[in-house]
């Protein structure tokens, strides 16, 4: 049957992936964005659009008290004018955040406002408005560990950044929010989002882009002088970092079934493919790939870059969540057609 669902953030790279396979599948979605890093090109028509800041407390209230309204006049008129005696919210997805880790260490008090603060406000209007169900983008930068094995859920949790704090402080909120009044969560800790949707209408589009895959394709394609690598004397088989990338629409369907999953109770899942992958092993499958030289260069190493960050799923899995697109060419190629297709990504 067709449900309802508020997406935050729903016109940035992951959440419009979410949107638009929660759309494929029939339901009725209204994206809550303030285009700050999103873009109004990547909500789907079918989706209502409602320009708005989570700091926003009247307008979040007004948008979680009336699912179904069309919200005319802030973009898109969709689907879901059910008005009068509409059914609550089936669940809201929370992506809307900064999500810059070397930014927030230079505005640490930006993030702990505007992604916890505004993150925890949502959460106590979604319990005023009785919403059931909340479905959280977290992070692996919870995490604190340095080792070659995949990372499990129940690891230290130690953030080293003001965004990697300002996420935990909402999955703590969750927490309390969950004991106290009943909203059942899920926490999902992305590892690394990256790939596009394989049927083309959606992609990456960051500025800056500050993500591996989109920065080595556009070196390989000249759009951006060589590429820096942080440092190739790390203990790993080519000295360069590993990471667990994930396609974004297998994060999607992560979504999916974490938000059924609900009906169980609150889950926290770690999402990767749990195959790491280095950086010279990225320039390599986007060289194969593009069949076009990357230039890069040997740099220092960044402060605070763990050699190996690669995610244990085993939860998800268990719920019976497989990466479909866990091949590293096949998460590149579909990154590459993006960006040739849109070279300019939403062109705002
Ligand atoms: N991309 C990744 O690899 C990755 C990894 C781990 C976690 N995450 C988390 O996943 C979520 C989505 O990431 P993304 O890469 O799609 O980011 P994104 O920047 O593309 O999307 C974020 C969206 O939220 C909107 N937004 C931000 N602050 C807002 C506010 N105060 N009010 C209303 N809208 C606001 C932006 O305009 C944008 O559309 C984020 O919460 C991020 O922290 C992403």
């Amino acid at each position: 049957m067709s449900q309802r669902f508020l997406v935050t953030g729903g016109a940035g790279y992951v959440g419009s992936h979410l949107v638009t396979a929660l759309l494929d599948r029939g339901d009725q979605v209204t994206v809550l964005d303030n285009l700050r890093t999103g873009h109004r090109a990547a909500v789907p028509a079918g989706a209502n659009l409602v320009v708005a800041d989570l700091a926003d407390g009247d307008k979040i209230d007004a948008v979680l008290a009336n699912p179904g309204q069309g919200h005319a006049g802030q973009g898109h008129a969709g689907q879901g004018q059910a008005g009068q005696g509409a059914p609550a919210w089936d669940a809201v997805f929370h992506f809307a955040s900064l999500s810059q880790v070397g930014e927030s260490m230079r505005m640490p008090m930006r993030y702990l406002l505007d992604n916890a603060a505004n993150g925890i406000r949502l959460i106590d209007a979604c319990v005023r408005h009785g919403v059931g169900r909340f479905v959280l983008s977290s992070t692996a930068a919870l995490f604190n560990l340095d080792s070659d094995a995949p990372i499990p859920e129940d690891a230290p949790i130690d953030p080293q950044s003001a965004y990697g704090d300002s996420k935990w402080m909402i999955e703590r909120a969750l927490r309390w929010a969950g004991q106290v009044h009943g909203l059942r969560h899920a926490c999902l800790r992305y590892f690394n989002a990256a790939g596009a949707d394989p049927a083309g209408r959606l992609g990456e589009d960051h500025r800056p882009e500050s993500h591996l895959i989109p920065l080595v394709i556009d070196a390989a394609l000249g759009r951006r002088p060589a590429l820096d690598v942080y440092g190739d004397d790390y203990p790993t088989a080519d000295g360069t970092c590993i990471r667990d990338y994930v396609h974004v629409s297998d994060l999607a369907a992560a979504h999916l079934l974490a938000v059924e999953a609900l009906a169980q109770g609150s889950v926290v899942w770690n999402l990767g493919n749990g195959a790491g992958h280095s950086v010279k092993q990225v320039i390599a499958s986007v060289e194969r790939v593009s069949s076009l030289k990357v230039p890069y260069r040997i740099v220092a190493r960044r402060t605070g870059d763990a050699a190996v960050l690669v995610a244990s799923s085993h939860r998800a899995q268990q719920a019976g969540w497989r990466p479909v697109h866990g091949d590293l060419d096949d998460i590149v190629r579909t990154a590459f057609a993006w960006r040739q297709t849109h070279p300019d990504g939403y062109g705002d």
